[in-house]
């Protein structure tokens, strides 16, 4: 039976070795606890790192660390020192992290990392490979592991594969400073569908695809040669039912059932009955805001000093990722401010600041949830912050305050909260002072949407609707209709070819012979192309035409020793073998002055675009233009001269990134149709990539091989990925002339 794979750099669980004992503790951060419980539900099994190195396991504990995995349905993957040194404290905590979380100047570019992180991503890739059978779906998480999907696409090119990002997608304007941010989309585009948290992330992530790698976006899909890829927000939930049913066991205990930490939090609470505890819990991390959190908090008590001794902030962090220098700096910061503050503000019987640095068991998290009036999360920046959302579900009597800094992904879906910038300690105070005035009717109206909504998009809810989507996407991407020219396609169209008595080939130029460059007037065909071609038409029984919308000028240059027909501008001029140019009989210019300075106005306010004139028609061309600038321009500009050519018998053609203007009697459906008048092809050919192409493929007979050239919509019967797929096309007909 199928299962799905999940991988992620770091298990569920946690081992650690006591006395030559194995500890097992559940793993801390949001991908970890999220994901577990779609993972405990499911057919899955789940590779990642159990948190130790190689060297930190004796020889005889290794086959009881897989054993312990495995009663979870989980892969251990050991990783060296130098493995965690390099790719995990290294490329993933030291480059990508910091990075994309707009740190950038805690970004270090050192190769080394890069290199080690290559290294560990194939060693995931590997490892899911050994475990995969086809049927198999595999979700790849979070920003450790950006390379495998293509990585395993290498090996596995027909598998399903999800990629979620748990943290932001930074602006292409950040991302683009990454030495290796090629490689790293290419990586991620490996998959079929990517998922991140919110639409901020999706549309930083498609604006870097499109500027950095140059494909295609359509909305939210991008087209690369072989594939579309879709990319999509699904903000991660949490599971609702576990934390509410925790909170709601949490109040049955009697007094003698109570943790220590409830029995110490109740003896405060009940020693200043009108006190709030204010609660703040994240690893300790530079992008969670707790430094500026405390610095907000004496800000609050300088400026309400009637507060004093009737708050508590209680502050749980949990250590994290201590070999990178940042993450140790921002440990010794916290603890001088905590005694800073303490010192300032303490009196005999109170304390402003209750820290604790450690990981807690579940049930002191809860202890801490239901005990704290407010809760204070000021993320400087935060994927998600589940946090957040755990403790509105753990808030069963509907009281309680969340303040949560707008920079947290959680905050697009939490409006009812008191959304706040963390930089402005003016307006935190505010809020503090709001939460503690805030009537509990007012704080149970909020709380109740805020809860009604987590209990419905829960993580449940937000896998399954991941999985939906890869599983639709997939059955897009079969259900193309066009067939893909494989081996087998390519014999039969050979098999017809060889015994048809009459055959003509129409075969665009750009995008088809040759790939698009920078320059028009750099793409010249190269003598290899242009033998094949001489070859191609060498036989009596075969016609090939070249047919483009270049001007005649330069396809006749570019083509003049070779004799093959060729068909110019879309169809207004053609050449004959013998070298003869003849003039459509459809075309007419004289309305090319009305036209012309409207285009280079946008041509001036348009950097990267320029005009081409031909004989008989006008062409805009944006490829090298911003991608999405180009793109609103080119809306405009086809808009515009829609409505001043109407009734003058022109249209406008929307190539590929190429807008051009001409007489509309003039296509290439028109022209090639025009060949095949009183002639008895019994085998007729059309290759080529664009829009300008479509008629050809409409107004030939339906028996016509039509071929497009890339993963488009097309009205043509084939599609072939690229332009050294054609190639490889054209060689097998020579071979069967
Ligand atoms: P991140 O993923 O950046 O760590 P999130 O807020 O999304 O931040 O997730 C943190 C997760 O770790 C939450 O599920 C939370 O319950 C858990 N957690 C946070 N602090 C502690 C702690 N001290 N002990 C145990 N679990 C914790
Ligand atoms: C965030 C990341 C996770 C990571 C977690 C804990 O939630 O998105 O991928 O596992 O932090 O960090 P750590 O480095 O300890 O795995």
């Amino acid at each position: 039976m199928s299962k799905t794979i999940i991988i992620s750099n770091r298990l569920p669980l946690q081992i650690s070795i006591e006395d030559d004992k194995l500890e097992v503790t559940p793993s801390v951060g949001g991908l970890a606890t999220g994901l577990k419980s779609f993972h405990k539900d499911g057919d899955s099994i789940w590779i990642g790192w159990p948190g130790l190195t190689k060297e930190e396991i004796p020889e005889n504990l290794l086959e009881k660390v897989q054993s312990e995995a495995k009663k979870e349905n989980c892969v251990a993957v050991n990783l060296t020192s130098d493995e965690i040194d390099g790719f995990y404290y290294g490329f993933s905590n030291r480059t990508i992290w910091p990075l994309f979380h707009y740190f950038m100047q805690y970004t270090e570019s050192e190769d080394e990392y890069w290199q080690y992180y290559k290294q560990v991503n194939q060693k995931y890739a590997d490892e899911i490979i050994k475990h995969y059978e086809e049927g198999d779906v595999i979700w790849v998480h979070d920003y450790q592991l950006l390379l495998v999907p293509n990585m395993i696409r290498e090996q596995a090119p027909e598998a399903t594969i999800g990629f979620f990002n748990h943290i932001p997608f930074p602006s292409y304007e950040v991302f683009r400073t990454l030495p290796w941010r090629d490689e790293v989309l290419k990586g991620v585009l490996g998959a079929d569908l990517i998922g991140f948290h919110t639409y901020d992330y999706e549309r930083h992530f498609l604006s870097s695809v499109s500027r950095i790698l140059r494909y295609q976006v359509d909305f939210n899909e991008v087209t690369l040669p072989d594939r579309i890829v879709k990319v999509d927000s699904f903000p991660m939930g949490i599971d609702y039912k576990k934390f509410e049913d925790a909170a709601l066991e949490h109040f049955k205990n009697t007094e003698k059932e109570q943790s220590e930490l409830q029995q110490r939090l109740d003896h405060h609470l009940n020693a200043t009955p009108n006190a709030k505890m204010i609660l703040s819990i994240d690893r300790l991390d530079y992008t969670k805001g707790i430094a500026h959190r405390i610095r907000a908090f004496e800000y609050f008590l300088d400026k309400n000093p009637e507060y004093i001794e009737k708050v508590r902030l209680v502050m749980l962090a949990v250590p994290s990722r201590s070999n990178v220098p940042q993450y140790r700096r921002l440990k010794r910061e916290i603890d001088e401010l905590v005694g800073r503050i303490n010192g300032k503000f303490s009196t005999v019987s109170w304390t402003p600041i209750w820290y604790f640095y450690r990981s807690l068991p579940f049930e002191n998290l809860i202890d801490l949830y239901t005990s704290c009036k407010i809760a204070l999360l000021t993320p400087i920046r935060d994927g998600m912050n589940l946090v957040a959302k755990e403790y509105i579900a753990t808030r069963t009597d509907h009281t309680g305050v969340l303040i949560l800094s707008e920079m947290a992904g959680a905050a697009h879906e939490m409006n009812e909260a008191l959304i706040i910038n963390p930089n402005d300690f003016e307006q935190v105070s505010a809020a503090l002072k709001q939460a503690f005035e805030m009537p509990e009717e007012e704080q149970m109206e909020r709380n109740k949407r805020l809860q009604k909504r987590l209990r419905r998009y829960s993580v449940e809810k937000w896998a399954q609707d991941f999985m939906k989507a890869l599983k639709k996407t997939r059955e897009n991407q079969d259900s193309f209709q066009s067939t893909r020219i494989t081996e087998k396609v390519s014999e039969d169209i050979m098999e017809q070819f060889r015994i048809a008595k009459r055959k003509i080939l129409f075969i665009d130029y750009d995008g088809t012979l040759v790939d698009f460059v920078d320059k028009p007037e750099n793409a010249r065909p190269d003598a290899e192309l242009k033998e094949l071609i001489n070859e191609l038409n060498s036989k009596e029984d075969t016609d090939v035409i070249l047919i483009s919308g270049r001007d005649k000028n330069t396809l006749g240059d570019w083509w003049q020793d070779i004799p093959v027909e060729l068909i110019s501008e879309h169809g207004v001029w053609m050449r004959k073998i013998d070298g003869e140019w003849e003039l459509s009989e459809n075309v007419k210019s004289d309305w090319m002055d009305a036209v012309r300075p409207v285009i280079e106005n946008f041509v001036d306010r348009t950097p990267g675009t320029f005009l081409e004139e031909k004989n008989y028609s006008l062409a805009w061309h944006y490829r090298k233009a911003d991608p999405e600038l180009g793109e609103i321009r080119a809306n405009e500009l086809s808009n515009t001269l829609k409505e001043l050519i109407a009734n003058h018998g022109l249209s406008v053609l929307d190539g590929n990134k190429v807008l051009e203007i001409k007489s509309s009697d003039v296509n290439k459906g028109k022209a090639s149709s025009k060949k095949l008048v009183g002639e008895n092809y019994d085998f007729i050919f059309a290759i080529g990539d664009d829009w300008t192409d479509e008629y050809m493929f409409r107004e030939l007979p339906e028996t016509s091989y039509t071929v497009k050239v890339g993963i488009k919509k097309t009205s043509a019967r084939f599609y072939v990925e690229g332009t050294s797929k054609v190639r490889k096309l054209l060689e097998k007909f020579k071979q069967n002339l």
